[in-house]
Protein backbone atom coordinates (compact mmCIF):
# COMPACT_ATOMS: atom_id res chain seq x y z
CA UNK A 1 0.00 0.00 0.00
CA UNK A 2 1.31 3.51 -0.64
CA UNK A 3 0.58 6.24 1.23
CA UNK A 4 2.53 8.91 -0.05
CA UNK A 5 0.75 12.23 -1.23
CA UNK A 6 -2.57 12.20 -2.68
CA UNK A 7 -3.12 11.36 -6.34
CA UNK A 8 -4.61 13.79 -8.45
CA UNK A 9 -3.27 13.37 -12.36
CA UNK A 10 -2.82 9.40 -13.40
CA UNK A 11 -0.55 9.07 -16.28
CA UNK A 12 -0.96 6.17 -19.10
CA UNK A 13 0.92 4.96 -21.35
CA UNK A 14 2.20 1.50 -23.67
CA UNK A 15 5.05 -0.33 -24.33
CA UNK A 16 6.58 -2.57 -26.08
CA UNK A 17 4.89 -4.66 -28.78
CA UNK A 18 1.52 -3.29 -29.20
CA UNK A 19 -1.50 -5.87 -28.55
CA UNK A 20 -4.81 -5.85 -29.53
CA UNK A 21 -6.86 -4.60 -26.86
CA UNK A 22 -4.70 -2.12 -25.60
CA UNK A 23 -7.19 0.88 -26.58
CA UNK A 24 -9.33 -1.23 -24.39
CA UNK A 25 -7.34 -0.82 -22.28
CA UNK A 26 -6.62 2.87 -22.38
CA UNK A 27 -10.45 3.93 -22.85
CA UNK A 28 -11.19 1.43 -19.40
CA UNK A 29 -8.65 3.21 -17.41
CA UNK A 30 -9.61 6.87 -18.70
CA UNK A 31 -13.00 6.69 -17.94
CA UNK A 32 -12.69 4.98 -14.76
CA UNK A 33 -10.16 7.46 -13.82
CA UNK A 34 -12.77 10.03 -14.85
CA UNK A 35 -15.32 8.50 -12.82
CA UNK A 36 -13.54 8.73 -9.97
CA UNK A 37 -11.78 12.65 -10.23
CA UNK A 38 -9.02 11.97 -11.52
CA UNK A 39 -7.51 13.97 -13.97
CA UNK A 40 -5.57 11.63 -17.15
CA UNK A 41 -2.96 12.48 -19.24
CA UNK A 42 -1.68 10.11 -21.98
CA UNK A 43 1.74 9.73 -22.64
CA UNK A 44 2.92 8.78 -26.22
CA UNK A 45 5.17 6.56 -27.82
CA UNK A 46 5.99 4.70 -24.51
CA UNK A 47 8.80 5.78 -22.42
CA UNK A 48 10.47 7.72 -25.54
CA UNK A 49 7.90 10.18 -25.54
CA UNK A 50 8.04 10.12 -21.31
CA UNK A 51 11.30 10.89 -21.20
CA UNK A 52 10.77 13.95 -24.09
CA UNK A 53 7.52 15.16 -22.31
CA UNK A 54 5.43 14.15 -25.24
CA UNK A 55 1.75 13.90 -23.24
CA UNK A 56 -1.78 14.86 -24.06
CA UNK A 57 -4.55 15.60 -21.69
CA UNK A 58 -6.93 12.91 -21.92
CA UNK A 59 -11.24 13.21 -21.60
CA UNK A 60 -13.92 10.92 -21.58
CA UNK A 61 -14.01 11.78 -26.21
CA UNK A 62 -10.66 11.21 -26.87
CA UNK A 63 -11.32 7.47 -25.56
CA UNK A 64 -14.44 7.64 -28.15
CA UNK A 65 -14.61 4.76 -30.96
CA UNK A 66 -11.79 3.12 -29.91
CA UNK A 67 -12.50 0.44 -28.17
CA UNK A 68 -12.77 -2.07 -31.88
CA UNK A 69 -9.17 -1.02 -33.20
CA UNK A 70 -6.20 -2.79 -33.02
CA UNK A 71 -2.84 -1.07 -32.36
CA UNK A 72 -2.43 1.60 -29.48
CA UNK A 73 -4.12 5.00 -30.22
CA UNK A 74 -1.05 6.13 -27.97
CA UNK A 75 1.64 4.70 -29.74
CA UNK A 76 4.58 2.67 -28.37
CA UNK A 77 8.30 2.18 -29.13
CA UNK A 78 10.96 0.35 -27.38
CA UNK A 79 13.61 2.94 -25.85
CA UNK A 80 17.12 2.15 -25.17
CA UNK A 81 17.31 5.55 -23.06
CA UNK A 82 15.11 4.31 -20.36
CA UNK A 83 17.02 1.39 -19.27
CA UNK A 84 19.60 4.03 -18.37
CA UNK A 85 19.22 5.49 -14.30
CA UNK A 86 19.78 9.15 -16.22
CA UNK A 87 16.72 8.35 -18.91
CA UNK A 88 14.77 7.53 -15.88
CA UNK A 89 16.11 10.72 -14.15
CA UNK A 90 14.99 12.86 -17.26
CA UNK A 91 11.32 10.38 -17.66
CA UNK A 92 10.40 11.52 -13.65
CA UNK A 93 11.32 15.26 -14.28
CA UNK A 94 8.98 15.30 -16.92
CA UNK A 95 6.36 13.55 -15.26
CA UNK A 96 6.90 15.97 -12.28
CA UNK A 97 6.55 18.85 -14.38
CA UNK A 98 3.61 18.06 -16.00
CA UNK A 99 2.34 17.28 -12.76
CA UNK A 100 1.28 13.77 -13.22
CA UNK A 101 2.11 11.54 -10.07
CA UNK A 102 0.79 8.34 -10.60
CA UNK A 103 1.40 5.76 -13.79
CA UNK A 104 -0.39 2.98 -15.77
CA UNK A 105 1.73 1.06 -17.37
CA UNK A 106 0.27 -1.35 -20.72
CA UNK A 107 2.87 -4.16 -21.71
CA UNK A 108 5.09 -6.58 -21.24
CA UNK A 109 7.98 -8.02 -20.19
CA UNK A 110 10.47 -4.69 -21.18
CA UNK A 111 7.72 -2.39 -19.90
CA UNK A 112 7.46 -3.57 -16.60
CA UNK A 113 11.31 -3.94 -15.86
CA UNK A 114 11.19 -0.74 -16.62
CA UNK A 115 8.42 0.62 -14.38
CA UNK A 116 9.90 -1.04 -11.51
CA UNK A 117 12.18 0.33 -11.58
CA UNK A 118 11.26 3.88 -12.11
CA UNK A 119 8.99 3.32 -9.04
CA UNK A 120 11.86 2.39 -6.87
CA UNK A 121 13.87 4.95 -7.79
CA UNK A 122 11.59 7.76 -7.56
CA UNK A 123 8.65 8.32 -5.36
CA UNK A 124 5.53 7.71 -7.74
CA UNK A 125 2.94 4.90 -7.54
CA UNK A 126 2.87 2.47 -10.76
CA UNK A 127 0.09 0.25 -11.81
CA UNK A 128 0.84 -2.07 -14.47
CA UNK A 129 -1.46 -3.88 -17.23
CA UNK A 130 -0.72 -6.88 -18.89
CA UNK A 131 -0.68 -6.07 -22.56
CA UNK A 132 1.32 -8.81 -24.67
CA UNK A 133 0.32 -11.45 -27.27
CA UNK A 134 2.57 -13.75 -25.98
CA UNK A 135 1.14 -14.53 -22.67
CA UNK A 136 4.38 -14.72 -20.78
CA UNK A 137 3.41 -12.57 -17.53
CA UNK A 138 3.04 -14.85 -14.46
CA UNK A 139 0.20 -13.42 -12.04
CA UNK A 140 -2.95 -13.67 -14.70
CA UNK A 141 -4.52 -16.36 -16.91
CA UNK A 142 -4.50 -14.47 -19.82
CA UNK A 143 -2.55 -10.90 -20.86
CA UNK A 144 -4.63 -8.83 -23.11
CA UNK A 145 -3.76 -9.45 -26.97
CA UNK A 146 -3.37 -13.08 -26.61
CA UNK A 147 -6.70 -14.58 -27.41
CA UNK A 148 -6.65 -12.04 -30.81
CA UNK A 149 -3.59 -13.24 -31.40
CA UNK A 150 -4.58 -16.98 -31.26
CA UNK A 151 -7.51 -16.47 -33.51
CA UNK A 152 -5.60 -14.74 -36.16
CA UNK A 153 -2.55 -17.73 -36.14
CA UNK A 154 -5.82 -20.14 -36.55
CA UNK A 155 -7.86 -18.39 -39.16
CA UNK A 156 -4.43 -18.02 -41.19
CA UNK A 157 -2.86 -21.91 -40.20
CA UNK A 158 -6.96 -23.41 -41.41
CA UNK A 159 -6.08 -21.71 -44.48
CA UNK A 160 -2.87 -22.35 -45.00
CA UNK A 161 -3.93 -25.96 -44.04
CA UNK A 162 -6.25 -25.96 -47.33
CA UNK A 163 -3.18 -25.31 -49.72
CA UNK A 164 -1.34 -28.16 -47.51
CA UNK A 165 -3.48 -30.83 -48.16
CA UNK A 166 -4.63 -29.62 -52.36
CA UNK A 167 -1.03 -29.60 -52.83
CA UNK A 168 0.29 -32.76 -50.88
CA UNK A 169 2.61 -30.80 -48.72
CA UNK A 170 4.13 -30.55 -45.26
CA UNK A 171 3.91 -26.75 -44.00
CA UNK A 172 6.47 -25.72 -41.07
CA UNK A 173 4.45 -22.52 -39.88
CA UNK A 174 6.62 -20.04 -37.47
CA UNK A 175 4.33 -18.13 -35.20
CA UNK A 176 5.14 -15.12 -32.24
CA UNK A 177 6.77 -16.15 -28.54
CA UNK A 178 10.42 -15.56 -27.84
CA UNK A 179 10.54 -17.35 -24.18
CA UNK A 180 7.17 -19.11 -25.20
CA UNK A 181 5.45 -21.24 -26.36
CA UNK A 182 1.42 -20.85 -25.71
CA UNK A 183 0.80 -19.27 -28.77
CA UNK A 184 2.30 -22.00 -30.32
CA UNK A 185 0.36 -24.53 -28.41
CA UNK A 186 -2.95 -23.19 -28.19
CA UNK A 187 -2.76 -23.09 -31.69
CA UNK A 188 -1.65 -26.44 -32.59
CA UNK A 189 -4.35 -28.18 -30.74
CA UNK A 190 -6.85 -26.08 -32.59
CA UNK A 191 -5.49 -26.34 -35.95
CA UNK A 192 -4.55 -30.49 -35.33
CA UNK A 193 -1.26 -29.85 -35.89
CA UNK A 194 0.90 -33.09 -36.54
CA UNK A 195 3.65 -31.45 -34.28
CA UNK A 196 4.31 -28.25 -32.23
CA UNK A 197 8.13 -27.26 -31.03
CA UNK A 198 8.09 -24.67 -27.79
CA UNK A 199 11.12 -23.34 -26.34
CA UNK A 200 9.97 -24.98 -22.92
CA UNK A 201 10.64 -28.47 -24.86
CA UNK A 202 13.79 -29.80 -26.35
CA UNK A 203 13.27 -30.64 -29.92
CA UNK A 204 14.49 -33.88 -31.40
CA UNK A 205 14.33 -34.23 -34.62
CA UNK A 206 14.17 -37.67 -34.47
CA UNK A 207 11.14 -37.66 -32.70
CA UNK A 208 9.87 -34.69 -35.66
CA UNK A 209 10.66 -37.65 -38.38
CA UNK A 210 9.12 -40.49 -35.94
CA UNK A 211 6.11 -38.35 -36.11
CA UNK A 212 5.98 -37.71 -39.97
CA UNK A 213 6.85 -41.24 -41.09
CA UNK A 214 4.22 -42.67 -38.86
CA UNK A 215 1.57 -40.15 -40.78
CA UNK A 216 3.33 -40.88 -43.97
CA UNK A 217 2.75 -44.62 -43.16
CA UNK A 218 -1.05 -43.82 -42.03
CA UNK A 219 -1.31 -42.47 -45.95
CA UNK A 220 -1.20 -38.72 -44.47
CA UNK A 221 -0.23 -37.33 -48.00
CA UNK A 222 -0.07 -33.96 -46.05
CA UNK A 223 0.90 -32.06 -42.66
CA UNK A 224 1.44 -28.82 -40.38
CA UNK A 225 3.74 -28.31 -37.95
CA UNK A 226 3.66 -25.19 -35.77
CA UNK A 227 7.00 -23.54 -34.52
CA UNK A 228 7.77 -21.03 -31.99
CA UNK A 229 9.70 -18.33 -32.72
CA UNK A 230 11.76 -18.97 -29.78
CA UNK A 231 12.17 -22.96 -30.45
CA UNK A 232 15.28 -24.19 -29.62
CA UNK A 233 15.78 -25.52 -33.03
CA UNK A 234 15.99 -21.71 -34.71
CA UNK A 235 12.89 -21.18 -35.96
CA UNK A 236 10.72 -22.95 -38.78
CA UNK A 237 13.24 -22.47 -41.69
CA UNK A 238 15.84 -23.82 -39.56
CA UNK A 239 13.97 -26.92 -39.08
CA UNK A 240 12.13 -27.40 -42.60
CA UNK A 241 15.63 -27.27 -43.82
CA UNK A 242 17.05 -29.89 -41.26
CA UNK A 243 13.94 -32.62 -41.94
CA UNK A 244 14.50 -32.36 -45.69
CA UNK A 245 17.91 -32.86 -45.48
CA UNK A 246 17.23 -36.35 -43.60
CA UNK A 247 13.55 -37.08 -45.14
CA UNK A 248 11.96 -36.55 -48.63
CA UNK A 249 8.34 -38.71 -48.21
CA UNK A 250 7.22 -34.44 -48.36
CA UNK A 251 7.46 -31.37 -50.48
CA UNK A 252 7.48 -28.77 -47.87
CA UNK A 253 6.62 -25.19 -47.53
CA UNK A 254 7.62 -22.35 -44.81
CA UNK A 255 5.34 -19.89 -43.64
CA UNK A 256 6.24 -17.04 -40.91
CA UNK A 257 3.35 -15.42 -39.54
CA UNK A 258 5.18 -12.58 -38.14
CA UNK A 259 3.39 -9.13 -37.24
CA UNK A 260 0.24 -10.06 -39.18
CA UNK A 261 -0.29 -11.95 -35.49
CA UNK A 262 0.01 -8.52 -33.59
CA UNK A 263 -2.76 -6.56 -35.15
CA UNK A 264 -6.69 -6.50 -35.71
CA UNK A 265 -9.86 -6.21 -33.93
CA UNK A 266 -9.43 -7.04 -30.14
CA UNK A 267 -11.75 -9.95 -29.60
CA UNK A 268 -14.82 -10.37 -27.06
CA UNK A 269 -12.42 -11.94 -25.14
CA UNK A 270 -9.56 -9.21 -24.98
CA UNK A 271 -12.16 -6.23 -25.00
CA UNK A 272 -13.67 -7.43 -21.70
CA UNK A 273 -10.26 -8.24 -20.23
CA UNK A 274 -8.87 -5.22 -20.87
CA UNK A 275 -12.27 -3.19 -19.54
CA UNK A 276 -11.66 -5.05 -16.62
CA UNK A 277 -8.16 -4.65 -15.93
CA UNK A 278 -8.35 -1.26 -16.75
CA UNK A 279 -10.72 -0.48 -14.81
CA UNK A 280 -8.97 -2.11 -11.58
CA UNK A 281 -6.10 -0.58 -12.19
CA UNK A 282 -7.69 2.97 -11.33
CA UNK A 283 -9.18 1.36 -8.06
CA UNK A 284 -6.29 0.10 -7.48
CA UNK A 285 -4.33 3.67 -7.37
CA UNK A 286 -7.16 4.63 -5.95
CA UNK A 287 -6.84 2.36 -2.54
CA UNK A 288 -2.87 3.06 -2.29
CA UNK A 289 -1.47 0.38 -4.28
CA UNK A 290 1.50 0.92 -6.12
CA UNK A 291 4.06 -1.48 -8.02
CA UNK A 292 2.03 -4.29 -8.60
CA UNK A 293 0.21 -5.71 -11.78
CA UNK A 294 -3.23 -6.62 -12.25
CA UNK A 295 -4.17 -9.88 -13.12
CA UNK A 296 -7.16 -11.76 -13.86
CA UNK A 297 -6.97 -15.64 -12.52
CA UNK A 298 -9.74 -18.30 -12.15
CA UNK A 299 -12.00 -15.18 -12.99
CA UNK A 300 -10.97 -13.39 -9.80
CA UNK A 301 -8.77 -9.77 -9.94
CA UNK A 302 -5.02 -10.68 -8.75
CA UNK A 303 -2.24 -8.36 -7.72
CA UNK A 304 0.89 -9.67 -8.70
CA UNK A 305 4.18 -7.65 -7.67
CA UNK A 306 5.53 -6.48 -11.07
CA UNK A 307 9.16 -7.56 -10.05
CA UNK A 308 7.52 -10.94 -9.62
CA UNK A 309 5.20 -10.93 -12.83
CA UNK A 310 8.21 -10.56 -14.93
CA UNK A 311 10.75 -13.06 -13.13
CA UNK A 312 8.24 -16.01 -13.27
CA UNK A 313 6.84 -17.36 -16.38
CA UNK A 314 3.10 -18.14 -16.75
CA UNK A 315 2.90 -21.86 -16.05
CA UNK A 316 2.45 -24.05 -19.16
CA UNK A 317 -0.50 -26.57 -18.76
CA UNK A 318 1.52 -30.20 -18.97
CA UNK A 319 -1.91 -31.55 -20.44
CA UNK A 320 -2.03 -29.55 -23.01
CA UNK A 321 1.36 -31.45 -24.08
CA UNK A 322 -0.01 -34.50 -23.57
CA UNK A 323 -3.56 -33.67 -25.46
CA UNK A 324 -0.99 -32.23 -27.82
CA UNK A 325 0.79 -35.63 -28.72
CA UNK A 326 -2.22 -37.98 -28.07
CA UNK A 327 -4.49 -36.40 -30.88
CA UNK A 328 -1.58 -35.51 -33.66
CA UNK A 329 -1.55 -39.47 -34.29
O1 LIG B 1 6.54 -9.53 -27.30
C1 LIG B 1 5.69 -9.54 -28.38
C2 LIG B 1 6.43 -9.91 -29.65
O2 LIG B 1 5.49 -9.89 -30.70
C3 LIG B 1 7.17 -11.23 -29.62
O3 LIG B 1 6.34 -12.36 -29.78
C4 LIG B 1 8.15 -11.04 -30.75
O4 LIG B 1 9.28 -11.86 -30.57
C5 LIG B 1 8.51 -9.59 -30.61
O5 LIG B 1 7.43 -8.96 -29.96
C6 LIG B 1 8.81 -8.88 -31.91
O6 LIG B 1 9.14 -7.55 -31.62
P1 LIG B 1 9.29 -6.40 -32.72
O7 LIG B 1 7.94 -5.99 -33.18
O8 LIG B 1 9.99 -5.29 -31.99
O9 LIG B 1 10.10 -6.97 -33.83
Amino acid sequence: MYMGKEIKRIGVFTSGGDAPGMNAGIRSVVRTAIYYGFEVVGILNGYKGMIEGDFMAMDSASVSNIIQRGGTILKTARSKEFMTEEGRERAFWQLSNAGIDALIAIGGNGTFTGADKLGKEHSIPIIGLPGTIDNDLFGTDNTIGYDTALNTVIDAVDKIRDTASSHNRLFFIEVMGRDAGFIALNTGIACGAEDILIPEEQTSIDDLIGILDRGFRQNKNSGIIIVAEGDDSGGALQIAQRVNELYDHYETRVTILGHIQRGGSPTCVDRVLASRMGYEAVKALKNGYKGIMIGIVDDQVAYTPMSKAIKHHNIMNKDLLEIARVLSL
